[in-house]
């Protein structure tokens, strides 16, 4: 007998399949790892958009979670949509009682349109109780802003990230993530300047390391950032240490857009090729 690793995911359901829970259960699948599911909302979407939400009652996400902590042996969390201001606090205090090892929390408040998904008591609850217990934190530029509590567009470069990620950093959680993926010029619809290349910044408290990837030239980007934590969580699942699981988090991510740049699926921003079906 053996036991697959297992991993938690804590997040929306996207119908179109993209990111949220399925972007999850497909990445932590494609990387060898048992995924449970816990639904935290229920969101009508495509790759064009988002067109209705309806959480899920806090009750039943906790539910969910018992439901899975009482029969699995779960290594790593990632919580991505959490909806609700009830449910962000549900989480937190699911993580402040140790319910909840190696959790990555990727702070969905931004859609990839720069449109708020959570109104300013759930950015309470987010800072000041999920926050600090966090093994990682992954937001992008929007979500670093806001959990850093500066304005936006403040973090257009490295430097910048730098220091977004210092401040969040001291709200408490282990490891910051920020993503560059707004960075000036790399998402398809940005029409400045593209760089070659696409930096995040992660920060233990000590070190900054900067990661860099080869910039792909895409629409097709539904899904990276739930792709990045899901699969981070994974990999911890798996036993490998922060650095080493986002390192190779972040190459399963652009192997994905390489694989599916060539797509034609959906009007919109297409979803990702996790499994590798385009490679050679
Ligand atoms: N065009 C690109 N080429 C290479 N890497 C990219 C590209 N776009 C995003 N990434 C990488 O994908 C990851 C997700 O970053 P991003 O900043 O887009 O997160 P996000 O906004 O949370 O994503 P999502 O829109 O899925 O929520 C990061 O590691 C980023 O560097
Ligand atoms: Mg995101």
């Amino acid at each position: 007998m053996t036991t697959p690793p297992v991993a938690l995911t804590i997040a929306g359901s996207d119908s179109g399949a993209g990111a949220g829970i399925q972007a999850d259960l497909k990445a932590m699948s494609a990387l060898g790892v048992f995924a449970t599911t816990v639904v935290t909302a229920v969101t009508a979407q495509n790759t064009a958009g988002v067109t209705a939400v309806h959480p899920v009652p806090t009750d039943v996400v906790d539910a969910q979670i018992s439901a899975v902590l009482d029969d699995f042996a779960v290594r790593s969390v990632k919580t991505g949509m959490l909806a609700t201001t009830a449910t962000v606090r549900l989480v937190a205090d699911r993580a402040a009682a140790g319910d909840l090892p190696a959790l990555v929390v990727d702070p969905v408040m931004v859609a990839s349109t720069g449109r708020r998904l959570l109104d300013d008591d759930a950015v309470v609850a987010y800072r000041e109780r999920l926050a600090p217990h966090a093994l990682l934190v992954t937001p992008n530029l929007f979500e670093a802003a806001i959990l850093a509590g500066v304005e936006p567009n403040e973090g257009d470069d490295v430097e910048a990230m730098v220091d977004l990620a210092t401040r969040i950093h001291g709200l408490g959680p282990t490891w910051v993530l920020v993503k560059g993926g707004h960075l000036p010029g790399v998402h398809s619809t940005d029409t400045r300047p593209a760089p070659e290349r696409v930096a995040d910044v992660l920060f233990d408290g000590t070190d900054v390391t900067v990661l860099e990837q080869d910039r792909v030239d895409t629409r097709n980007n539904h899904g990276t950032g739930c792709s990045l934590a899901a699969a981070t969580a994974a990999l911890l699942a798996s036993g490998l240490d922060v650095p080493t699981a986002v390192g190779r988090a972040k190459e399963f991510v652009h192997q994905a857009l390489v694989g599916a740049a060539g797509w034609d699926l959906g009007r919109g921003h297409g979803p990702l090729d996790p499994f590798g079906w385009s490679r050679d």
